[in-house]
C-alpha cells in the first residue's frame, strides 16, 4: 500500500512537556530577551497568557493580549487581529488554546511584516520566511497545531477551509502543561481527543506512511484511546490529561510529514457550510471511512486495532473490524451525537458536500483507497 519517498521531518527545536511547562516559557523568553510580547488566545483562555505575562512584565518586556479569537476562525477575523499585532509590532508572538488560537497565532508570525495578502498564500509551501520568534501552548488536546506547519482559516465568502502548510508555521518553541488541559469541558475534550485519533489512524492507514512516523502514529493511539475516557470523566487528573496531551502531540508530528487523508477531506465541506466542530465531524466520519478503506490496507489496520487494545482476532480483517467497533464504543460512550442530521446538516446538501469533498485533493491522494463522488456520497449518507 506504501508508497516510500524522502520526508522532512520539521519539528519544533524546542519541546517542552509537563506540570512546569508553563513556567519554563517564561524563563524561555526571558532567556532569548524578547522584549514585545503579543500573546494571542481566546477568552476562555486568556486567564493563562494573563498569568505568564505577569511574570514577564515584572522583568521589563512589554506585553500586550489579544484575546478575541473566535472558535474556527474566518479570514475577516484573522485580519482584525493582524490588525491589532502590526499595531503593536512584537518580536515574539505567543500562541496559548485549542488549534483556533494557535492557527491564527500561527499566521500573525508569518505575515505580521508581510505586506502581500493571505490568499496568495494558501496551499503549501508559498510562504518564504518568518521574522518573529513564534512559541505555542496548547490547552486543547487534539488539533497538533502545536508542532504543525498547518494553519487553516474558514474562507467565509467561499463556505470552504482553506489552509498555509509551510515550515515556516512550526512553532521555534513548544510548552505543553497538562494545567492547562483541566479546564476543557468534555465535548470539547470528547472532540479534540477523537480528532487527534483520528490523525494518528489517517497518518499509519496512509499511502506515504513512512516507518519514523508510524512510531507517533501507533504511540498517539495508544495514549488516546487508552485515557481519553478517563480524561472526560475526572477532568482534573493531570496524569491523565498530560497522557492525551502528549498523544495528540503525536498525532501533531504526524501532521508535516505524512499527513491525514479521506476522513479529514470528507470532514472540512462539513465545518466550512454548516460549522460541525472539527473534532466531531472527524470522529462521526471515522468508522464509515475506516470500513470503506479496511480492504485496501487490512494489516495497517490490524495494526491500529492493536493499538487501541483489541484482542488479535483470526484474521487481519477481523481484527481490524473490532478496532473499528472498539472506536464506536469510545465515541459512543464520549457521548458524541455519531449522525450528521444531529448536527443540522441537511439530507439534500450531501450531493454538493462529495463535490467539495473531492475538491481536497491534497488529503484524498494519500488514503488508501480512492475516493469516487460515488463513494463519498455513500459515506455521507451512511453517516447520515
Ligand atoms: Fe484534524
Amino acid at each position: 500500500m506504501t508508497a516510500m519517498r524522502t520526508i522532512a521531518i520539521q519539528q519544533p527545536p524546542k519541546l517542552v512537556c509537563g506540570r512546569e511547562a508553563s513556567a519554563a516559557c517564561s524563563e524561555h523568553l526571558l532567556q532569548r530577551g524578547s522584549q514585545r510580547i503579543l500573546f494571542v488566545t481566546g477568552r476562555k483562555t486568556c486567564v493563562f497568557a494573563d498569568g505568564i505575562a505577569q511574570a514577564l512584565r515584572s522583568s521589563g518586556a512589554v506585553c500586550d493580549i489579544y484575546s478575541e479569537v473566535p472558535q474556527e476562525p474566518t479570514i475577516g477575523a484573522y485580519e482584525t487581529a493582524l490588525t491589532a499585532a502590526r499595531d503593536f509590532q512584537p518580536d515574539t508572538i505567543v500562541g496559548i488554546g485549542g488549534g483556533s488560537p494557535l492557527d491564527v497565532a500561527k499566521l500573525l508570525a508569518v505575515f505580521v511584516d508581510e505586506q502581500r495578502d493571505i490568499s496568495q498564500f494558501f496551499g503549501i509551501g508559498l510562504v518564504e520566511r518568518r521574522h518573529v520568534h513564534l512559541v505555542c501552548m496548547p490547552s486543547t488536546s487534539g488539533t497538533g497545531s502545536e508542532v504543525s506547519p498547518n494553519a487553516i482559516l474558514l474562507d467565509e465568502r467561499e463556505e470552504l477551509k482553506r489552509g498555509v502548510i509551510s515550515p515556516w508555521l512550526v512553532p521555534d518553541a513548544t510548552f505543553v502543561d497538562p494545567h492547562f488541559m483541566t479546564s476543557m469541558p468534555a465535548m470539547v475534550t470528547a472532540g479534540t481527543g477523537m480528532d487527534a485519533l483520528t490523525h494518528c489512524i489517517e497518518a499509519y492507514a496512509n499511502r506515504f506512511a513512512y516507518p519514523a512516523i508510524d512510531t507517533y502514529a501507533l504511540g498517539g493511539i495508544q495514549l488516546i484511546s487508552g485515557n481519553l475516557l478517563q480524561a472526560i470523566q475526572s477532568p482534573g487528573n493531570l496524569d491523565v490529561r498530560e497522557n492525551v496531551a502528549i498523544g495528540s502531540l503525536f498525532g501533531g508530528l504526524c501532521l508535516g510529514p505524512v499527513n491525514t487523508a479521506a476522513v479529514h477531506a470528507l470532514s472540512y465541506p462539513l465545518g466550512g457550510r454548516f460549522h460541525v466542530p472539527h473534532g466531531i465531524s472527524n470522529t462521526i466520519l471515522l468508522p464509515h471511512v475506516l470500513r470503506f478503506n479496511l480492504p485496501a490496507a487490512p494489516e495497517r489496520y490490524e495494526q491500529i486495532a492493536l493499538a487501541l487494545g483489541v484482542i488479535r482476532g483470526d484474521t487481519p480483517e477481523a481484527t481490524a473490524l473490532a478496532g473499528i467497533e472498539r472506536i464506536e464504543t469510545l465515541a459512543r460512550e464520549a457521548a458524541i451525537p455519531m449522525r450528521l442530521r444531529e448536527w443540522g446538516v441537511p439530507s439534500h446538501s450531501l450531493k454538493e458536500m462529495a463535490s467539495a469533498a473531492l475538491g481536497v485533493t491534497r488529503l484524498l491522494r494519500n488514503n488508501p483507497r480512492d475516493v469516487t463522488h460515488e463513494d463519498a456520497l455513500l459515506l455521507y449518507e451512511a453517516a447520515y
